[in-house]
């Protein structure tokens, strides 16, 4: 068995309500931790830390977990960056640019794919992100589908299956005969290759009658299911999400008060990208409103060519801060506790007793510095399950 103390952390953020100040954060000053066999095994103080084969000194600065992506598209061809200087300069965004990387996609070999999706994971990583899901959809056919999750599956056991991102161009006068491909033999072929399946629910994309077909026909093969949904206009996401009992229904830029009331009383995370408002000039959804009622939030990245080609979850954390009104504390939670629910996951967002222990060592006394200091390279150590 090895172990290892970390210990002289001047901050360190627990997630366990329990610990600490008894906050959401549960945060610890003068703190040490032991991890054995990659598992958090004993939290303190500093002065009273245990010996352990390895030591590592934190120096005073702040330790929070490793952050929890739900949330990418990480595995794709080309770039989208004419669309994005368009949309900066007065277009506005549809879902019709999939395509683009559809094709690009579909023409990249495999190594080509995984040299291009290392890189974005050691992006990821180099930011802090301990934990990251990836979803197919830029292949849309059986073939270019299947290739996209045998990339995917070498990086993460979180990986889902999105063949239904949008109808692409072949299928355009027959959609209904696309809708039969995804649940029949792309399902087939790709159902062992993921965990979960996902539909891009909205304008220009799937109706909510389509997507409840497709998360159906995926849940009778053993998929578990999320949603792209409400990130072009009320478009019924969120109550599909919520009669499916998703796990996560990502975007929310447009929630009424009837979908945030329904969210709160659900297992069904609330997952915010402010990467996608970012990068197609949308209006940024209020977090205040889920938080006033109760609903459970998660931040990730979305990281795809398309609308938001961000690999740092620092720079969501402070975009989430400054433009939808979480606090600095909302925004860390939800970007590790608040992934790991959306990942139905119990191991990991969190440092307290038995959790996996993947964290970060932050160049900063305190967490609050990572949205006070937009930019600036705060995530000095990345360390996963010790
Ligand atoms: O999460 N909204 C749907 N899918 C991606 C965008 C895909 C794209 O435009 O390439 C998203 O924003
Ligand atoms: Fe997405």
């Amino acid at each position: 068995m090895s172990s290892t103390v970390v210990t002289g952390i001047g901050e360190l953020v627990t997630n366990d309500p329990t610990m600490g100040d008894g906050t959401i954060l549960g945060t610890l000053r003068d703190a040490a931790f032991l991890v054995e066999d990659g598992k958090v095994a004993w939290i303190g103080s500093s002065k009273g830390a245990p010996s352990a084969d390895q030591v590592i000194e934190a120096s005073g600065k702040s330790v929070i977990p490793g952050f929890v992506d739900s949330h990418t598209h990480a595995v794709f061809g080309g770039d989208r960056v004419r669309d994005f200087v368009g949309r900066m300069t007065g277009e506005k965004y549809a879902a019709g640019g999939i395509k683009t990387t559809v094709a690009a996609t579909r023409e990249a070999g495999v190594d080509q794919l995984r040299e291009h999706t290392a890189g974005i994971v050691g992006e990821l990583r180099a930011g802090g992100i301990t934990t990251f899901e990836i979803k197919s959809g830029y292949g849309l056919d059986v073939q270019s589908e299947a290739k996209i999750l045998d990339v995917a599956n070498e990086f993460t056991q979180e990986v889902t299956f999105l063949g239904a991102h949008v109808v692409p161009a072949e299928f355009a006068s027959e959609r209904e005969q696309y809708v039969s491909l995804v649940i029949g033999e792309m399902l087939d072929t790709c159902a062992p290759k993921a965990k979960w399946i996902d539909v891009f629910c909205d304008t220009g994309a799937f109706t909510p009658e389509e997507s409840r077909r497709i998360l159906d026909a995926g849940i009778a093969r053993g998929l578990l299911p999320r949603l792209h949904g409400n990130q072009l206009g009320h478009t019924g996401g969120v109550e599909l999400a919520l009669e499916v009992d998703a796990a996560s229904v990502d975007h929310c830029t447009y929630l009424s008060d009837e979908e945030i009331v329904a969210l709160a009383s659900s297992n069904t995370v609330a997952t915010l990208l402010p990467g996608a408002e970012f990068s197609t000039r949308s209006p940024y959804p209020d977090a205040r409103r889920l938080y006033a009622r109760g609903a459970k939030v998660a931040l990730a990245t979305d990281c795809n060519p398309g609308t938001s080609f961000i690999t740092s979850m620092p720079w969501v954390i402070a975009t989430a801060v400054r433009e939808m009104y979480f606090s600095p504390a909302q925004a860390l939670h939800a970007a590790t506790f608040g992934g790991a629910q959306a990942l139905r996951r119990s191991d990991i967002g969190h440092l307290g007793m038995g959790a996996r222990a993947d964290f970060v060592i932050l160049d900063a006394p305190s967490y609050e510095y990572l949205a006070y200091r937009p930019g600036a390279h705060l995530v000095s150590r990345v360390i996963a399950a010790v």
